[in-house]
């Protein structure tokens, strides 16, 4: 367990061309070694923001760990697809190095007009403050450890879980922390991860969550999806 920030961090390369970030500390990289890219969009766009994009009007997305910024980048990039709002909140304990972070180039790798100035103000906004990256895309990063935040009872549609594995936190794979997300979700709301873990899995059930288990991203074959009814 790491009790305090920060801490050495690698760039790598992955294997759909995009980079990622390696934490020995944690003996983990920030997304899957198949694919950086092709994870966060398969896990948390796919099968999350899509999910929910088509019959909504405004969306409130909580991701657990900042981290590259690449899930609120796509997202961002996502919401440009459609007349949606997104409020998008996102909790880190340990932010990366800026340099390191916009080094990524995750702005560019997207060939979409605006996203390098979006990924690049993503990482300089303030924390704790709400940014407006445009007209219908907020973004909040909340400096915190997830075990000390308390979200607004009923206020969230999507939350993207993305920590480390459990194997390595457990600590933020526990019942007490599900708990809490889940009074923070409005019924219907749903959380996605990449962890298909079937402790984690019987953990959301037993908080009350509906779960199920859905492919994976290439080189993984689940990931997680669960509803709170
Ligand atoms: C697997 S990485 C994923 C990050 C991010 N979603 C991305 O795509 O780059 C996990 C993230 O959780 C952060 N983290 C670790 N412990 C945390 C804690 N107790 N509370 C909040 N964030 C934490 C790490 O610093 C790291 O940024």
């Amino acid at each position: 367990m790491i009790e305090s920030g920060p801490f050495e961090r690698q760039v790598v390369p992955t294997a759909d061309g995009s980079l990622s970030v390696y934490a020995p500390a944690f003996g983990e990289a920030y997304h899957s070694l198949n694919g950086a890219l092709r994870e966060s969009e398969h896990v948390y766009i796919r099968h999350g923001y899509d999910q929910l994009a088509a019959c909504r009007e405004r969306l409130a997305i909580l991701e657990v760990g900042f981290g590259t910024g690449l899930n609120a980048l796509l997202t961002w990039e996502r919401r440009l697809r459609s007349a949606i709002a997104v409020d998008y909140t996102a909790i880190e304990a340990y932010p990366l190095p800026i340099d390191l972070a916009l080094g990524l180039d995750y702005g560019r790798g997207l060939h979409r007009a605006g996203a390098e100035d979006a990924f690049t103000a993503m990482h300089r906004c303030p924390w704790n403050q709400p940014h407006r990256l445009d007209g219908r895309f907020t973004l909040l990063k909340r400096l915190a450890r997830l075990e000390d935040f308390e979200p607004r009872l009923d206020s969230c549609d999507l939350v993207y879980y993305d920590a480390f594995s459990p194997n390595v936190q457990p600590e933020l794979w526990t019942a007490a922390i599900f708990e809490r997300l889940r009074a923070g979700m409005r019924p219907g709301a749903l959380l996605v991860t990449y962890c298909a873990k079937g402790e984690v899995r019987r953990t959301l059930r037993a908080v009350g969550f509906i779960v199920e288990g859905l492919p994976g991203p290439p080189g993984k074959r689940e990931m997680t999806r669960a509803r709170r009814p």
